[in-house]
């Protein structure tokens, strides 16, 4: 990235006022003094200071949140609390990836980057998604096969839809890991309810490659580490 563009970001002025900071300010990049407006930086790499003191901004930030139970995944809440109020001090705009129902608890995957978050929430490039599911009955051999197949749900809009064929395993009685290859509103409970069966907990554990993190307690997140963003970065080429 330009100097010029990372400082105006950083310090979130615009590209008049840039100019002049960088010609009014002592501007160094890994410890070597700058003034060229259009010098590349590598933002993840280089140090980059303003007169001695280190700015540590990215572009774009990468999260994995643990989301707890009691917390929405819209921005406005509409008097609920919201996945963002555990974000109050990030200066940076954040949306998650898809969604978690308020009831639900786990993986989400929180960034401002826009390109990456709309490509993984399209349609066409879903990504597998695995979650944890207790519901109040047990299924029986021939329900799961059905359910493995793929059963047919009312979509959001009450179209009727049939699910693309997913995994489902019993872990434990009334204890299920179900993988879906897809992310229709409220599927989980929705496939599910199919059977009569109420889901009385549900978490999600795993998005494609990128498992929740075990040392996070519900409600901590962490930066996403190299080789999680890579393998997201990897899906778009
Ligand atoms: N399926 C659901 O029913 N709810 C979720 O939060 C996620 C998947």
């Amino acid at each position: 990235m330009r100097l010029d563009k990372y400082l105006s970001y950083a310090l979130n002025l615009t590209r008049s006022e840039i100019a002049i900071f960088m010609k009014k300010n002592d501007i160094k990049v890994n410890d070597i003094k700058i003034n060229k407006k259009d010098f590349k930086i590598d933002e993840n790499k280089d140090k980059i200071e303003v007169n001695g003191n280190i700015i540590t901004y990215h572009r774009y930030v990468y999260y994995m949140l643990n989301k707890p139970i009691g917390l929405v995944c819209s921005k406005k809440g509409f008097g609920n609390n919201t996945i963002y109020d555990l974000f109050e001090d990030s200066k940076y705009d954040l949306s998650s990836i898809g969604r978690l129902d308020k009831d639900t608890s786990g993986l989400l995957i929180i960034t401002n980057d826009g390109a990456l978050n709309h490509f993984i929430t399209s349609p066409n490039n879903h990504i597998d998604k695995t979650y944890i599911v207790n519901i109040d009955d047990s299924l029986n051999d021939e329900e799961i096969l059905e359910f493995k197949e793929g059963i047919e749900i009312n979509d959001g809009d009450m179209e009727k839809y049939t699910t693309l064929p997913c995994d489902i395993k019993e872990i434990d009685n009334k204890k299920y890991e179900v993988t879906i290859h897809e992310g229709k509103f409220h599927q989980i409970k929705r496939m599910f309810a199919y059977f009569k069966k109420n889901v009385l907990e549900l978490k999600r554990i795993k998005m494609g490659d990128i498992v929740l993190d075990p040392n996070l307690k519900e409600g901590e997140y962490r930066p996403l580490t190299d080789d999680e963003l890579d393998y997201l970065k990897s899906l778009m080429k």
